[in-house]
């Protein structure tokens, strides 16, 4: 169990400042400003008049804008919070210097885009005794509650399958990006299987590529095939340019064991015709909404978020070595890339503290 930084009354609302004043961060802030709990007293973007434009667009409205946290705490805005929305490239800049300045953060996912420089948050986050949760949102919906309860009443899963067609125009940072199926998008599946199945990845294999009508750069499909712990097989399938019948966001699941197959095509109840469904619990929150009310309530009461840093590295580390299986033609291993990861976290890391944190953990005493 994991000790941070608290509420100093707890019955206040959370003071928060939105960092990344683009898509996603319009809805954080619209969230924000309707969660009992929450209050916005600041939104921060590096692009000038982008956090301005965005508190402009929104009514109940109090916050201030600014380019840079520092300008926020240069002009006297006391905030117990940060929710990072920048784009991933930014996110351990952001993080590290928020934790620094003694504040928790709420960041979307990826917590980082690489294992290494996830590993050098958290170890910031233990330093400086402050909470480091990641949103990774499409672990909370009412579905794959049920979901994962349904299947877990069967017994041992054999084959968990995942299959996810979209044809989206982002536009931005994912039509550049290398792997932008697998990297942007992958964590979601990937980390979702782990909630479901209660168990940890040990290795993957995965093929990568991008078809030739693609409006990416980058590869918008892949097949990752995972083995778990306990022996079962993990299967994701997506493309990110495959437009008609497309799935819904969260991908159509199946579940299959010795008794039965469970089905959930990710936007209505799971169904299964040879297994009992667990209800829907129609007052659990979903997505971002959810995410931060964890948030709250962790720096609330001290209770471990199930995003906390910590946990959410293994989510991350499927994803790195899906991308390097299908660049090396070969399966990897999760601890592999752990490993690798942890001492690049060692070798890039500038703030003292935090290295002498990194070896500690080494030498299995952090
Ligand atoms: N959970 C989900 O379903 C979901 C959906 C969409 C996006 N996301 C995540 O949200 C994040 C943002 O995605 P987006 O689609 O809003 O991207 P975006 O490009 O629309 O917005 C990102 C914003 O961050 C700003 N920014 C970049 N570097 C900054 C810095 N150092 N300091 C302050 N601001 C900075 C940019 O100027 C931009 O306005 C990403 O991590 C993405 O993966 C999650």
């Amino acid at each position: 169990m994991t000790s941070f930084a608290t509420l100093d009354d707890p019955s206040r609302a959370a003071r928060l400042v939105l960092v990344g004043a683009g898509a996603m961060g319009a809805n954080w802030a619209s969230l924000i400003l309707s969660t009992a709990g929450a209050e916005l007293v600041g939104a921060v973007d590096i692009v000038p008049g982008a956090a301005a434009r965005l508190l402009a667009g929104l009514s109940r409205n109090t916050a201030m804008a600014a380019e840079s946290l520092a300008d926020l705490v240069g002009a006297g805005i006391a905030f117990d919070a940060i929710v990072n929305v920048t784009v991933p490239a930014a996110h351990h800049a952001v993080t590290t210097d928020a934790l620094f300045r003694g504040k928790a953060v709420l960041s979307e996912k990826p917590l980082a885009p690489t294992v290494a420089q996830a590993i050098s948050l958290a170890a910031a986050a233990a330093v400086t005794g402050r909470l480091l949760m990641v949103s990774q949102s499409r672990r909370y919906f009412r579905g794959l509650t049920s979901f994962k309860r349904t299947v877990k009443a069967l017994g041992p899963v054999g084959l968990l399958t995942n299959d996810f067609f979209k044809a989206p125009h982002f536009g931005g940072f994912r039509e550049t990006m290398a792997q932008p199926l697998l990297v942007d998008m992958g964590i979601h599946p990937f980390d979702a299987a782990r909630f479901i199945l209660d168990d940890e990845p040990v290795s993957v294999y995965c093929e990568s590529f991008n078809p030739s009508w693609s409006w990416y750069a980058g590869d918008a499909a892949a097949t990752a095939f995972f083995t778990f712990s306990r022996g079962t097989r993990f299967r994701y399938t997506g493309s990110w340019c495959s437009p008609g019948d497309e799935t819904s966001w969260n991908g159509a699941w199946r579940a299959s064991s010795g008794q039965a197959s469970v089905l959930w095509d990710g936007a209505n109840p799971p169904v299964s015709t040879h297994a009992d469904i667990v209800p829907l619990d129609p007052a659990e929150p979903e997505e971002i909404a959810a995410a931060l009310a964890e948030f709250i309530r962790a720096l609330r009461t001290g209770a471990e978020p199930s995003g906390i840093a910590d946990r959410n590295l293994v989510s991350l580390a499927m994803v790195e070595a899906a991308v390097l299986s299908a660049q090396r033609g070969a399966a990897v291993r999760i601890a592999d890339v752990l490993a690798d990861a942890r001492n690049a976290a060692l070798g890039a890391e500038s703030r003292a503290e935090v290295r002498a944190h990194l070896l500690a953990q080494q030498a299995g005493v952090g």
